[in-house]
């Protein structure tokens, strides 16, 4: 339990004003934590001070473990009383995070005069997909990156999605034997329709009939649509086997809740600014 002692609390100003208000500007649940992670590197949580009497504000985080087992270990226990732009924050470097692995957590609050602490029911984040903020600056990965990454963790038609909020979309789907060509249908904040309750066909914001193949993947880099913090895309791939038999999934949701940012970019929010200037804040983009 030494290793708790090691977490840095974050209390650098500057670099990261704004993301409190950013992130849960638009959120209808304030009690959620909002996360961003730097793949393989670094956490930081954000949770939205809203009452003057909140004092401390504490996560445990479980990463891919079923809560109900006995053995449980928490792989980051952290409590912090530092507010900073509105918003409790916890920066660790301690728990390492990659692609599609799945957060479970408990947080927990302290409150001025009550003796007790509060402890929410359990939730659990996703880390599926990569959501960068418009302000960070990406080397695409050297080789087949991101085509590798979809490829051992990805399956069933499935792709992985990278969301650079307000700029672009990429899209990796691994090859299979069978699969002759794929396509992508996507709505943002909007579901489909079966075709038989259209009175006029649903206009798609993504509608690729055939990703191009690239390193062992189907592959899409697309300017368009934009996509930002807090967007529902519901998506479908279509497209047809070798044996000729056609591809339709089911539709399926990704939710931009948290950044979850591939150690290939660099973030302004990720350099440590010696508190000397402060820097203009970094107006994240939004739609
Ligand atoms: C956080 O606070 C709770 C409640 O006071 C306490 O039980 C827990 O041990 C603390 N965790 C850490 C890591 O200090």
């Amino acid at each position: 339990m030494k290793l708790f002692l090691l977490i840095s609390l974050c209390c650098v100003t500057g670099s990261l004003a704004g993301i409190c208000q950013d992130a849960f500007k638009n959120s209808n649940d304030l009690s959620r934590p909002f996360f961003q992670v730097i793949e393989g590197q670094a956490i930081e949580i954000y949770y939205k001070k809203r009452t003057a009497s909140q004092e401390m504000f504490g996560i445990k985080i479980y990463k891919n473990q079923d809560l109900r087992k006995k053995d449980l270990h928490c792989d980051l226990c952290v409590n912090t009383t530092l507010v900073e732009d509105g918003c409790f924050k916890i920066k660790s470097t301690l728990l390492s995070v990659q692609p599609r692995d799945e957060l479970k957590y408990i947080t927990l609050s302290k409150f001025t005069g009550k003796p007790e602490v509060t402890v929410a029911p359990s939730r659990k984040a996703e880390f599926t997909d990569y959501v960068i903020p418009a302000s960070c600056v990406c080397k695409a990965p050297a080789g087949a990156g991101y085509c590798t990454k979809a490829s051992t963790k990805i399956t069933d038609y499935r792709p992985l999605f990278v969301f650079q909020e307000g700029t672009t979309t990429g899209v990796y789907l691994p090859k299979a034997p069978s699969t002759e060509s794929v396509g992508l249908q996507a709505l943002k904040n909007a579901n489909f329709v079966p075709a038989k309750q259209q009175k006029v066909p649903q206009k798609l914001d993504l509608n690729v009939e055939q990703l191009s193949e690239r390193d062992g993947c189907y592959a899409l880099e697309s300017n368009e649509p934009r996509f930002g913090l807090g967007d529902h895309v519901n998506f479908v791939v279509t497209g047809k086997k070798t044996d000729g038999k056609k591809i339709r999934t089911d539709p399926r949701k990704v939710y931009l809740n948290n950044y979850f940012i591939p150690s290939t970019c660099s973030c302004q929010q990720q350099q440590p600014q010696q508190n000397l200037v402060k820097p203009q804040p970094q107006k994240l983009a939004k739609n």
